[in-house]
């Protein structure tokens, strides 16, 4: 058997591993299995890849092959063994914006080392592959830095609404088609040139004008983009395993976008049209009054007079680490006899499922921890919450003021418990940038500093 054939059906096993991760990956108690079958077809490809260019290129071109695959096998290695939980989204971006580049530059490469073929329809498809390979690579190299930008916060996560935003990104779009079809005619440089700079300019704007709350989707989507530029590079390359696992990234991203728009009520043509239809946020400086300190110690005495309580935690949790302690004092309140369950937001932290992961790592059970739609009806039942590290998935302003960045995305209704404690370490908004009224409710307490640090005092109160 030649290389060739050997890498062919090496990309065929791949594929089907490929497959068996995602499947993997879609269940708590399967996703371990996920993770090893990536692995494991991502080896395989790499090695058929390896073997088949190894075949037919010189030396240096194996060399620097070697090299390539070292350097970024370390760089990958060395950052993801840092990367803290919280890090994780905008690692992922990062990750998004470089598949991105590559797209870019596979296209370029494509234009400038192409051999015509012989056939004019040939010809007319691979412009037409180029041309949407440039385009889809580079809206996903800016985007994906503008939402690393935001997710780091070395940027604002406010929208950028600049005026007749809506039209910017269908104009861009509309000039993509002439310029494809101007292309596939006349094949140019100054044309190349041309579409490289709507697409980075328009990924650019696409993600500026997300903001807040949205974010979530907004990486999700990226991720989906990155796929289908991977995709968009198979078919350049010639390459079917980066093309089944491009559709694969592709798809599967484009429908947790669907399902993360669903969950938190948002139109997802809005949100993949780069914020289509949102208007700019009303400037609220509104007064909400007073709000009231709690210490650890009355804190405990509310846990000990409580029959049930519901714990919702958000992304300072998982800043603080406080999900051990927290786990500690579910068991201490559990031998009490008090109910004690988790509330999880869908989008709580920074990503998908990640108060289910830091739970998980502490070891609290999977049966006390419900999903929002679980619980959200038994919070008037319920005699204390405890909001650790939560701010916008649990604002009420999402369902009461329509005038809200956040308006109409489903929270945790807490403020219906008898007593609620929040824990943060200042009056400061959330992710999203916008103040809570909770805050101020005549049943709700703060409790200022490190979640850590306080859940371990309320430990020693008790
Ligand atoms: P956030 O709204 O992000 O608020 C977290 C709160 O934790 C902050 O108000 C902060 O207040 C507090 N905090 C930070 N460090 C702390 C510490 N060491 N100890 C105690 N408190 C601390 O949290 P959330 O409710 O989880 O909402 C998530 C937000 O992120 C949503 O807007 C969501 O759309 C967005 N988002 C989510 C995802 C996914 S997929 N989950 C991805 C990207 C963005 P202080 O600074 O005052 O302490």
């Amino acid at each position: 058997m030649d290389s060739q054939s050997i890498a062919t059906a090496a990309y065929i096993v791949a594929s089907l591993l490929f497959i068996l991760s995602l499947a993997g990956l879609s269940k708590h108690e399967t996703a371990r299995n996920g993770i090893i079958f990536g692995i494991a077809g991502m080896t395989i490809a790499l090695i058929a890849t390896f073997i088949a260019v190894a075949d037919v290129a010189d030396t240096t071109s194996v060399v620097l092959l070697v090299l390539a695959i070292a350097i970024g096998a370390s760089i990958g290695l060395w950052r993801a063994r840092i990367v803290e939980m919280t890090g994780m989204p905008e690692l992922i971006a990062l990750l998004h914006s470089f598949v991105g580049l590559a797209a870019v530059l596979v296209g370029w490469n494509g234009y400038l080392e192409h051999k015509p073929f012989a056939l004019q329809s040939l010809e007319n498809i691979h412009n037409a592959e180029v041309f949407i390979g440039v385009f889809i690579g580079a809206v996903t190299f800016t985007g994906s830095i503008i939402a690393y930008l935001k997710l780091s916060a070395r940027m604002k996560s406010a929208p950028l609404v600049l005026p007749g935003k809506n039209w910017i990104n269908l104009g861009a779009l509309a000039l993509f088609v002439v310029l494809t079809i101007a292309f596939v005619i006349n094949p140019n440089i100054y044309l190349l040139i041309a579409v490289t700079v709507v697409a980075l300019a328009l990924g650019l704007h696409l993600v500026a004008s997300i903001g807040g709350g949205d974010m979530p989707v907004v990486v999700s989507m990226l991720n989906s983009y990155s796929g289908w530029a991977a995709a968009a590079s198979g078919f350049l390359l010639d390459n079917d395993l980066l093309i089944v696992t491009g559709a694969l990234v592709g798809s599967s991203g484009a429908y947790l976008s669907y399902i993360m728009c669903q969950a938190m009520n948002r139109s997802f043509i809005s949100v993949i049209a780069g914020g289509f239809g949102i208007a700019a946020p009303a400037s609220a400086d509104t007064d909400y009054g007073e709000h009231r300190e709690i210490t650890a110690e009355d804190t405990a005495e509310l846990l000990i007079n409580a029959t049930s309580v519901i714990i919702t935690p958000g992304y300072g949790m998982a800043v603080a680490q406080a999900q051990y302690p927290v786990a500690d004092l579910v068991r201490k309140l559990r031998d009490r006899g008090v109910e004690v369950r988790f509330g999880i937001h869908p989008v709580a932290g920074r990503l998908p499922g990640h108060m289910n992961v830091l739970l998980a790592e502490a070891k609290v059970p999977y049966d006390i921890v419900l999903e929002m739609d679980e619980v959200n009806d038994d919070f008037t039942d319920t005699s204390v919450v405890l909001v650790i590290g939560a701010n916008d998935t649990v604002n009420p302003a999402a369902a009461d003021d329509p005038t809200s960045p956040i308006a109409g995305m489903p929270v945790l209704h807490v403020w219906e418990a008898h007593d609620v404690v929040v824990f943060k370490r200042s009056m400061a908004a959330g992710y999203a940038g916008v103040q809570n009224p909770l805050f101020f409710r005549d049943n709700s307490q703060m409790l200022f500093g490190d979640a850590k640090d306080k859940v371990e005092q309320i430990i020693r109160a008790l």
